[in-house]
């Protein structure tokens, strides 16, 4: 009882120290980082806007430091919910971050900002990769980093521990999941209109497993392997959580930002009580996901003949049976859907990408589809006790799977695996259990010089070169810089370097 009660106290000190921060209304000449005029869901709807526009403010929201006066953080800590987005304590009641259970930064690209850690020096952009450093540490109520309990060189940890993906391609990426997705709704409306009939779920050459429906109308979920009960595929995260980048933005904005999208928490409310009401809109998402979805797209180099041989090598030992190669779609355009109704990806679209326009450019294929070589197949594998999360809100099947990690531009993107524990290419192969055993094996068997063609190979997966460049400047020339006159400066010749 007494220590509650001094955790409480605690509590109230933390909330006190909070509430000293003055508020918008009392910070003269201080203001949002973010624009105050966004574009809305209305003007994306009606396409009243370009897509330029569109972009420039999905690049604005990806990039700006956000502060106190957009929404930044939390409110007052929830004695009742600690953990979730909206009252989390700060460390030792910063008012402002946490770092360990998000509110970990000010911007997306704090955390997806390295487009090539393989050039020396590593090569810095919007949307790649993070570093170790960057990593989330996801709702851990506890830890020991001293090993203090036990001290075998484990320090125990109950959260996740996440190092960021890039998101070049993901357009693509979320229109096969789409595809997929209604693929395998059908597989389960036949199976329900075919009591007692086994339906095998393939899509796009990739296998989820067998459904029966009984005669009473349930469906028997046990023979399906990769793939959530909903049927509904989820690319991304690397645990496989998120149909769409929408709903994975929703959640991120939150987590690492403290920002509260309307679509959430509802609208002219404020309740992480910071002051500031309608903090993302429907319309900053959508932008947010067509500036994603139009990024730059990784690309595979020439294969020299190594490469080739290595590329042969990946098939025949079976790397290729979860990462495959290349994915189809039927469509090139993809549907933005808002709100999104997971199990039908067809209703409520209010807008469409061309992923075959600059600067996605997939070639178009004649049936009108396009081939997306993401080396994946979207689906979640049990990948053994050595790559085991200890996370507490996951059951023990959840915290052995991952969906396969999609290795276009894998030569770009150390640390690798889920949590950045393999600095190289062939500690990430070794480290493969569960489902991979048997490859991974086969993969340690190969003779010296076929390692280094898969390495090879692999080195030719590479991430797009200048993601966005192009997209910044047209950003930053629609407001020409101005000299104290008032004219706009003339532009100066760059100074010659001496040598
Ligand atoms: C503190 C670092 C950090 C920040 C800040 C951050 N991310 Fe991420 N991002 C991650 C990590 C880690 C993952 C992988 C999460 C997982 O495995 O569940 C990720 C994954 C993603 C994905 C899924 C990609 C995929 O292929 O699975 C998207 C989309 C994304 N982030 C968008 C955003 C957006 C938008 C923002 C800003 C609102 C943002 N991120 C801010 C660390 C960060
Ligand atoms: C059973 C499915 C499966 C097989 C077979 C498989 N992998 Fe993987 N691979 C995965 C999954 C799942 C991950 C992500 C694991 C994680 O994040 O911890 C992964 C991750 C990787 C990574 C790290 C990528 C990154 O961005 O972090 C590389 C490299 C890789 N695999 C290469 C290979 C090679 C080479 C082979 C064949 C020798 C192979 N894999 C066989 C499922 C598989």
């Amino acid at each position: 009882m007494r220590r509650l009660k001094a955790r409480l106290t605690t509590c109230l000190a933390v909330v006190g120290c909070c509430a000293l921060l003055a508020h918008a209304e009392d910070m003269p000449g201080e203001s949002g980082a973010l624009p105050k005029v966004r574009i809305t869901q209305q003007e994306i709807a009606a396409g009243a806007v370009t897509r330029e526009s569109i972009r420039q403010m999905g690049l604005r929201l990806f990039t700006t430091p956000m502060n106190r006066l957009d929404g930044y953080g939390d409110g007052p800590m929830n004695l009742e919910d600690t953990v979730s987005p909206g009252g989390r304590p700060t460390l030792q009641g910063n008012g402002t971050f946490l770092r360990v259970n998000g509110l970990d930064a000010q911007s997306c690209l704090e955390c997806h900002s390295i487009v090539s850690a393989a050039s020396i020096p590593p090569r810095l952009g919007i949307g790649g990769v993070g570093g170790s450093i960057a990593n989330a540490i996801i709702s851990p109520t506890e830890m020991d980093p001293a090993n203090l309990k036990d001290l075998d060189g484990k320090a125990r940890f109950n959260g996740r521990f996440a190092n960021p993906p890039f998101l070049f391609g993901v357009g693509a990426v979320e229109l096969l999941g789409l595809e997929m997705t209604a693929d395998l709704q059908a597989y389960a409306q036949e199976a329900l209109d075919h009591p007692g009939r086994e339906i095998v779920l393939l899509t796009k050459g990739v296998h989820f497993g067998v459904l029966t429906a009984n005669t009473d109308g349930a469906l028997d979920f046990s023979g399906v392997t990769g793939v959530d009960e909903d049927l509904v595929v989820k690319p991304f995260g690397r645990k496989g959580e998120f149909a769409t980048t929408r709903e994975f933005d929703t959640g991120a904005l939150q987590f690492h930002l403290g920002m509260q999208p309307t679509e959430v928490v509802g609208r002219d409310v404020d309740p992480d009580s910071d002051g500031v009401r309608n903090e993302i809109r429907p319309g900053d998402l959508s932008a947010l996901g067509i500036f994603t979805a139009t990024l730059e797209r990784p690309y595979m180099e020439r294969l020299s003949p190594s490469a080739q041989r290595g590329f042969d090598a990946f098939r025949d030992v079976g790397c290729a049976g979860c990462h495959m190669p290349t994915l189809d779609t039927q469509r090139h355009r993809l549907p933005l859907r808002f709100p999104e109704q997971p199990s039908d990806p067809w209703v409520n679209v209010y807008y469409q990408v061309d992923l075959t326009e600059a600067p996605v450019k997939f070639p178009r294929k004649r049936r009108g589809g396009i081939t997306v070589p993401l080396f994946a197949d979207l689906k979640r594998h049990d990948m053994g006790a050595g790559l085991r999360e200890d996370f507490a809100l996951a059951t023990e099947q959840r915290n052995r799977e991952f969906t396969t990690a999609r290795l276009w531009g894998v030569a770009d993107t150390a640390p690798y695996l889920h949590d950045g524990r393999a600095t190289t290419l062939t500690d990430a192969i070794l480290l493969h259990g569960g489902e991979a055993q048997s490859v991974r094996a086969a993969f340690a068997d190969l003779s010296d010089e076929s390692k280094v063609d898969i390495l090879t190979f692999l080195r030719s997966l590479r991430t797009p070169k200048n993601p966005a460049v192009k997209l910044a400047a047209s950003m930053n020339r629609r407001t020409p810089a101005r000299s104290k006159s008032g004219k706009p400066k003339k532009s100066r010749k760059p100074h010659k370097s001496s040598r």
